[in-house]
């Protein structure tokens, strides 16, 4: 099974992946994730993504095209794959398209979480997140001791571009480039829209029910 998420930042795109990896095996490709990883580790990547990563802004199509590219061809992405934060352009999504196939492949699901701007204010301004494993906890869903991933025992931080001015540059971002994307793929009769708002656990299992 192929499928995109699709929606805001703070939509929980994130936490859904993580708990539809747990469920199906089938591995979550985060551009974000990825990004952060090369960042915290100084990689050339990561020093060309920073500042933009920072400021709210996407960074350059090439750069995240040849992350996915790296990503689909490795074996573990070869039963299905969760792709969380890409595509988020047209030209990402037309280099999906070549890049698919090429494999043989195609998109069976876009799930599209929707979510009113206010809610996703709300959760970003109380997200903590686990630099090591990339796992994100809010208000609704704090880690067990205060400030510590349940995972792996790392110190909880909060994301840069969680500031305030940031997330609206964020959301500016995503409804000028990314929020057409749900167009882009409507023609297709794969987009599921999912009603983002009830604790994590509701959400899952709406998107369960859109992925049957
Ligand atoms: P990325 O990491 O993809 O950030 P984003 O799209 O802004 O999305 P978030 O990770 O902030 O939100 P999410 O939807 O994953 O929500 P989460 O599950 O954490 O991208 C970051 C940056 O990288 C971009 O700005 C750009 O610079 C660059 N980048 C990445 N991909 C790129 C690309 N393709 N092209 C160009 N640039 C790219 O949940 C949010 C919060 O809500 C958490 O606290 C969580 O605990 C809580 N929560 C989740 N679900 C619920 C619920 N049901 N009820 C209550 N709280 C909930
Ligand atoms: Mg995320």
């Amino acid at each position: 099974m192929n499928v995109i998420l699709l929606g805001p930042p703070g939509a929980g795109k994130g936490t859904q992946a993580k708990r539809l990896t747990a469920r199906y095996g089938i591995p979550q490709l985060s551009t974000g994730d990825i990004l952060r990883k090369a960042v915290a580790d100084g990689t050339p990547l990561g020093k060309k993504a920073k500042a933009l990563m920072d400021a709210g802004k996407l960074v350059p199509d090439e750069i995240v095209n040849a992350i996915i590219e790296e990503a689909l061809a490795s074996p573990r992405a070869a039963k299905g794959f969760l792709l969380d934060g890409f595509p988020r352009t047209v030209p990402q999504a037309t280099a999906l398209d070549e890049m698919l196939q090429r494999r043989g492949k195609r998109i069976d699901h876009v799930i599209v979480l929707e979510v009113p701007t206010e809610v996703l204010v709300e959760r970003l301004s109380g997200r903590a997140t686990c630099p090591r494993c990339q796992t994100s906890y809010g208000k609704d869903s704090p880690p067990k001791r205060p400030g510590i991933c349940d995972n792996d025992g790392e110190k909880l931080v909060v994301r840069p571009d969680d500031m305030p001015d940031r997330v609206r540059q964020r959301m500016l971002e995503y409804e000028s480039k990314t929020a057409l994307l749900t167009g882009y793929y409507k023609a297709r009769g794969v987009v599921r829209p999912v009603n983002g708002v009830g604790t994590v656990d509701e959400v899952e299992k709406r998107v369960v029910q859109a992925l049957q």
